[in-house]
């Protein structure tokens, strides 16, 4: 069959890899795609918010399915155009509908979701412009730190942490007065801080039955050791070596099932991921539960790239399945191995950086994955910097360090000017399984 791929990042060019394996795919376009996917497919200048030049290129192109990569065009309601059009409405789409989207799109949406269906989350409360004074009585009453979210999205740079109760009431009234993160922080979740370590769990699904895929962690800021701004995402390890059989069953009983379930009573339709960011919180008894920090509906960046090589199963054979809602007849087969990933960046990211810088040594990688993000193919036919996260260079180990090791020392051989990746993904679960 002919796929089209939607968005542009080291996950949409993990996720093309697998799809242009598979025996299923004959034709794989990538819209917009970057200098990588142009190696697993046709890049295609189409714009994400344009549903209608995308339909129209679905059906010029004989396209049998769509992959939606990032969040945007599903909480705009991709899934519910086509749903409406009798020419699209048979194309396999892959991602909820708008409804189900706001799992992502509005943390109050999931928050009350949550709440519903019994699913283990941090307490809160929201609140408007009109209840700022409330909001900011309620902040007294909690311990530090203080977490505001922005309902909206807010490209990921809505969640203030903050350790400070004046500082706490300050920012609240900025979101909510002064739209400090515009139409997002119209209302603003306040919420009870979780202690403990985070976590990425992800679930294709059918909207009835699903797949639990592997677990992944991902590291945020841009300094070592977990400093400094945050990023889109420094580097991905998966498996998580505590995550094991035990809390992955709390994940499946506490989280998955009941967001399932859920999602059906409320008739959500939903045919897509879910992306489950989770905090595991130890509790009294010594082991860890799992809470939900957020959803979100779309795989992660940087996770997919160590989730995604771990995938054995044919993934086509899989998002036909989820399309005609019999996930439970295909297998799920994971190479056990550990992948890491680690991402390298432009000089300044994640401030103001450059673009254009030619890339090199792209040729003496061995043993380990590419996968690109900010870059395009230049005029003379080079490969050159087009974004703040570049590429990341993902490699399968029998160990958690061997699988470092090999990402570090590719790393290590790809340059351009100002290039900076962390030397230490994946070292704190390391100190974690050596005690
Ligand atoms: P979110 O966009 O909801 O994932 O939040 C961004 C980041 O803020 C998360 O990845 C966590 O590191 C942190 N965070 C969010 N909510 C909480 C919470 N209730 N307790 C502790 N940390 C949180
Ligand atoms: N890695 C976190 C995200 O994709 O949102």
């Amino acid at each position: 069959m002919n796929i089209l791929l939607l968005g542009s990042g080291g996950r949409e060019h993990a996720m093309a890899a697998k799809i242009a394996e598979s025996k299923l795919c004959n034709k794989l376009f990538i819209a917009p795609g970057n200098a990588g996917t142009t190696q697993c497919g046709t890049n295609i200048d189409l714009k994400l918010d344009n549903f209608n030049q995308i339909g129209k290129f679905v059906i010029d192109n004989n396209i049998h399915m769509v992959v939606v990569g990032p969040e945007a065009p599903l909480v705009a309601g991709i899934a519910d155009y086509f749903a409406q059009k009798p020419e699209l409405k048979n194309i396999m789409l892959i991602g909820p509908s708008a409804k189900g989207a706001q799992l992502e799109g509005s943390k109050d949406f999931a928050k009350l979701f949550m709440q519903r269906h019994g699913i283990p989350t941090a307490a809160y409360r929201t609140f408007t412009r009109d209840t700022l004074k409330e909001g900011q009585a309620y902040l007294a009453t909690l311990q530090p730190p203080y977490v505001l979210k922005a309902d909206g999205l807010a490209a990921g740079k809505g969640v203030l942490i903050l350790d400070n109760l004046k500082e706490a009431k300050h920012e609240l009234q900025l979101m909510l007065k002064e739209a400090k993160f515009g139409d997002a922080s119209s209302r603003v979740v306040i919420e009870q801080f979780l202690s403990g370590i985070e976590l990425s769990v992800f679930v294709l699904t059918d909207g009835k039955h699903y797949k639990i895929l592997p677990s992944a962690k991902d590291y945020k800021r841009i300094g070592e050791g977990d400093t400094g701004l945050n990023t889109g995402g420094m580097g991905s390890i998966s498996p998580v070596p505590f995550a094991d059989k035990a809390f992955m069953q709390k994940v499946e009983h506490r989280i998955v099932i009941p967001t399932i379930k859920g999602l059906q009573k409320e008739d959500i339709p939903y045919k897509g991921f879910i992306f489950l960011g989770l905090m595991a919180v130890t509790a009294e008894d010594g082991t860890l539960d799992p809470y939900v920090i957020e959803y979100n509906v779309r795989m992660g960046d940087p996770e997919t790239e160590s989730v995604f090589p771990r995938i054995k199963s044919d993934i086509v054979e899989l998002f036909t399945a989820t399309w005609n809602g019999n996930l439970h007849q295909v297998s799920l087969d994971i190479d056990e191995r550990t992948a890491a990933c680690v991402m390298l960046t432009a000089e300044g990211y994640p401030e103001k950086y450059r673009k254009g810088d030619v890339i090199s040594g792209l040729d003496k990688v061995d043993n380990s994955l590419i996968f690109h993000a900010g870059t395009k193919t230049g005029l003379s036919g080079n490969i050159v910097t087009n974004g703040g996260r570049v590429l990341c260079v993902t490699t399968l180990g029998s160990t958690l360090p061997t699988a470092l090791l090999g990402s570090l020392q590719n790393a290590e051989k790809i340059q351009w000017k100002g290039r900076y990746y962390r030397h230490d993904i994946g070292q704190d679960l390391l100190k974690r399984i050596l005690g």
